[in-house]
């Protein structure tokens, strides 16, 4: 029988990339991309893919049960590869329920619905649960997240990928249930909404726009570039151990300040403008309430087991991320503006 991968939050920053890659290297795989489409969701991402014989999008809230089993009967899915989320974490300071509706709700729905749906054969199936190391916490100055590290989640944001992941073990402890989470550091890349940092100093560099840096800038994060998370995701929905849990990363912490430097620097040469020009527009702005000192990941675990690890150096993706905004403005341009909002009426409804 032909696979069918559900992927939910396919339209966002990382399933974007998780859809293409499996759209193109799995053609004899059904993909189905299930996404609401909210203010994160943006079809335009998979332009270049949304014509494939093998690829089907869903506009489906996953709080909305009734919906998502409808669309377990219709697919009948073996693989579900979970990222659907609301994701940034300074919106979860000003709506914390958003967070709690979507990703522990929505992830629970999801879950209750594969259970119903493999209760008579659990081979061959898999839910894959996309995580953060968010849920671990903050660490001083030394040391790094491994799988064992309790969870000690602080924003609500985190608090709701805490309590999805541990909605996801219970499922397998309780009904069997198989599944595998991974634990990713901050990823940045092509379509990367602009309201995270990277691609906010980005758009800001090129309209002349302050850089606000939170605090004294010096909070740490662990960076990987989204192709590379995409292949970790891939090979870990294929080959990862039943019930286990796998850290992704970069090796690659930066402080936010110095992180801002680089990519101006970047930004000055590749705009052709004099060096300098775009560090005069860091602002230092008020803090981020409970903000993480620093993040990072030692993802010694599935580079043993799977043989996984970064491909892509920081120098070069971010080289290639500015590139891709560069060459992007008109995406830029119409994610700001709020224009994307229509692409799904423009194509997808008749
Ligand atoms: P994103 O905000 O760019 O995209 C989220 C997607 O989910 C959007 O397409 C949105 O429309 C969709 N969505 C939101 N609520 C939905 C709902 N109720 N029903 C259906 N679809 C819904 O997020 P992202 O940065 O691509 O993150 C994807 C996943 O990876 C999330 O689970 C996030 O927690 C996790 N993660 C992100 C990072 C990161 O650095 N961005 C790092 C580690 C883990
Ligand atoms: P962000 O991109 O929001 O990711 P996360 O909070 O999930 O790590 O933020 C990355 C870091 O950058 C985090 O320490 C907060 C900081 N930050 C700023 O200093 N200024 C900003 O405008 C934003 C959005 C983030």
């Amino acid at each position: 029988m032909k696979r069918c991968v559900l992927i939910t939050g396919g339209a966002g920053f990382i399933g974007s990339h998780v859809v293409r890659q499996f759209v193109n290297k799995y053609p004899h795989y059904q993909v189905v991309n299930v996404d609401a489409l909210t203010y994160a969701g943006n079809l335009e991402n998979l332009k270049d893919v949304e014509s494939a014989a093998n690829y089907v999008f869903e506009k489906v809230d996953i709080t909305d049960r009734a919906r998502l089993h409808q669309l377990f009967e219709f697919y009948q899915p073996d693989g579900i590869i979970h990222l659907a989320a609301e994701s940034h974490v300074d919106r979860s300071i000003s709506n914390p329920l958003a967070f709690l509706y979507t990703n522990v709700i929505g992830t629970v729905n999801l879950l209750e619905e594969a259970r119903l749906a493999w209760r008579e054969d659990l081979l061959g199936k898999r839910f894959h649960h996309i995580s953060t190391d968010e849920v671990f916490g903050a660490l001083g100055d030394e040391g790094l997240f491994t799988e064992e590290t309790k969870y000690d989640p602080h924003s609500p944001y985190s608090a709701s990928k805490a309590s999805s992941d541990h909605f996801v073990r219970a499922y397998h402890d309780t009904y069997g249930l198989p599944v595998v989470i991974t634990n990713c550091s901050n990823n940045y890349g092509p379509n990367h909404f602009p309201e995270k940092l990277i691609p906010l100093c980005i758009s800001n560099i090129l309209e002349n726009k302050p850089l606000p840096i939170y605090g004294d800038g010096k909070y740490t994060r662990d960076w990987l570039y989204v192709i590379d998370h995409a292949k970790a995701i891939d090979l870990v929905f294929h080959e990862g151990k039943n019930a286990s849990s796998y850290n992704i990363g970069g090796f690659n912490e930066w402080k936010n300040i110095d992180l801002v430097k680089e990519l101006c620097k970047q930004m000055d040469v590749k705009l052709g403008r004099e060096q300098g020009t775009s560090e005069r527009l860091i602002t230092y702005v008020k803090d981020r309430p409970g903000h993480d000192l620093r993040y990072a990941i030692d993802a010694s675990k599935i580079n043993a087991e799977l043989g996984w690890k970064p491909s892509v150096s920081f120098q070069e993706g971010l080289s290639l991320t500015i590139d891709w905004y560069l060459e992007n403005k008109d995406w830029l341009q119409k994610v700001t503006s709020g224009d994307y909002q229509n692409y799904y009426d423009e194509h997808y409804s008749k």
